[in-house]
């Protein structure tokens, strides 16, 4: 019964929208690791964040590689496509100052986090504060094309999805040999990070943003990567900790943040009950596999799907696609899970409201 039932909210969701389409298409920006990439780090040259190659994409159109992190579609495609909308274009991918900017831009970008020295080790990816620099460039380039006040209204009326957080603990914070690992205590890092990152939305709203919505962190601890820590491959418990940690505190800045920011609508969506119920009853989804990934390369350096690995065979039977993301088929069902939570928790986000 729960798949009727899904089926029925996606409806009524899809009537509103449709109802509102005359008035306004959405515009979304994109800012996040490579968990929303499309294909941004292709055009750093000496990123080692990269998935330009096979098998990456192999369920994707055309089966090429795109510099998506996983076989297929990204959460964010799913939810572009429940939008109604072409998922956005990379950034790097554009003319900055092309017209397609004012239908929106996806920044984001693998390796990358809260903290400028997230990810380090990848030598080049954009950090959240390198995305919001292109962002505030956007910004100048729709202001010199349609004038200040319609530029402002588009901003305002936009859609804003951040997903930042995974690489400042699975590429940082849990890396013993970084000094951030080696300087902060967990709570301090929570911390640091919390404060660094009322910074960027506060920057992002003063760039115009006001409906901004903020993807909180899965179970990482039970990701295929930090499962082959484990002599008995289970998820690790301490690590789901400080993720439930830092998305409770994400959670209240977000709820400061709305106080103290004139109009701001942040909404924070977590998924991150939804995602353990579908690592620890994958069959309840139609998956077989939550505990290893289909490239089958857990313990691999950079544990990513080289043109080397074997890949499962049947790729919708596994819940991750590498050690670290998410096959196309997870991110279908958490996708629906992500977009009806957004709605629940944000009744007028695609209404065209002034004021
Ligand atoms: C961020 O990192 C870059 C190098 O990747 C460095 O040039 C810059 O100074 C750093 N910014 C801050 C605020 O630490
Ligand atoms: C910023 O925008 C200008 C146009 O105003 C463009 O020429 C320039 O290349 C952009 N810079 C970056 C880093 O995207
Ligand atoms: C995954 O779980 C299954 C049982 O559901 C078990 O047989 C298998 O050994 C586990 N794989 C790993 C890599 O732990
Ligand atoms: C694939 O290639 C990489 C580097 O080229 C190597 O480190 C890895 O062991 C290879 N994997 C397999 C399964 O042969």
């Amino acid at each position: 019964m729960a798949i009727p039932l899904a089926l029925a909210v996606f409806t009524t969701i899809i009537t509103i929208i449709s109802a509102d389409a005359d008035h306004q298409t959405p515009v979304t920006f994109i800012f996040g690791d490579s968990l929303t990439d499309v294909g941004n780090n292709n055009h750093l040259k000496y990123s080692l964040a990269r998935s330009d190659f096979p098998f990456y994409g192999i369920d994707y159109i055309d089966q090429k590689p795109t510099g998506r992190f996983t076989n297929g579609r990204t959460i964010g495609d799913f939810v572009s496509e429940k939008l109604g909308i072409p998922s956005p274009p990379p950034y790097l991918s554009l003319n900055p100052t092309d017209d397609i900017i004012l239908k929106g831009v996806n920044y984001a970008s693998g390796g990358a986090g809260i903290l400028n020295d997230t990810g380090l080790y990848f030598i080049q990816r954009m950090s959240f504060d390198d995305q919001i620099d292109y962002f505030e460039n956007t910004t100048k380039v729709i202001k010199a094309k349609i004038g200040e006040e319609a530029a402002n209204n588009l901003l305002n009326e936009a859609i804003y999805f951040i997903g930042m957080g995974t690489n400042d603990y699975i590429n940082n914070f849990l890396q013993s040999f970084l000094p951030d690992a080696q300087q902060y205590t967990p709570d301090e890092f929570l911390a640091v990070l919390n404060l660094k990152l009322a910074e960027q939305l506060t920057r992002v709203y003063l760039l115009g943003a006001r409906k901004m919505i903020y993807h909180g962190l899965g179970p990482l601890g039970c990701i295929p990567s930090q499962r082959a820590k484990s002599s008995t491959h289970q998820c690790l418990h301490q690590v789901n900790e400080w993720v439930i940690q830092f998305n409770s505190k994400v959670q209240k800045l977000i709820n400061l943040l709305n106080m103290k920011l004139k109009n701001a609508q942040l909404t924070f969506v977590d998924t991150y009950q939804d995602v353990l119920d579908l690592v620890d009853s994958p069959s309840n989804y139609g998956f077989k596999v939550s505990n290893a990934s289909c490239c089958n390369v857990d313990t691999a350096v950079g544990g990513l799907c080289l043109s080397n690995a074997s890949v499962c065979k049947n790729r919708k039977e596994y819940v991750f696609w590498d050690a670290f993301h998410p096959s196309d088929a997870a991110n279908a069902v958490l996708a629906e899970r992500f977009f009806s939570k957004m709605f629940a928790n944000h009744k007028g986000l695609i209404t065209n409201h002034k004021g």
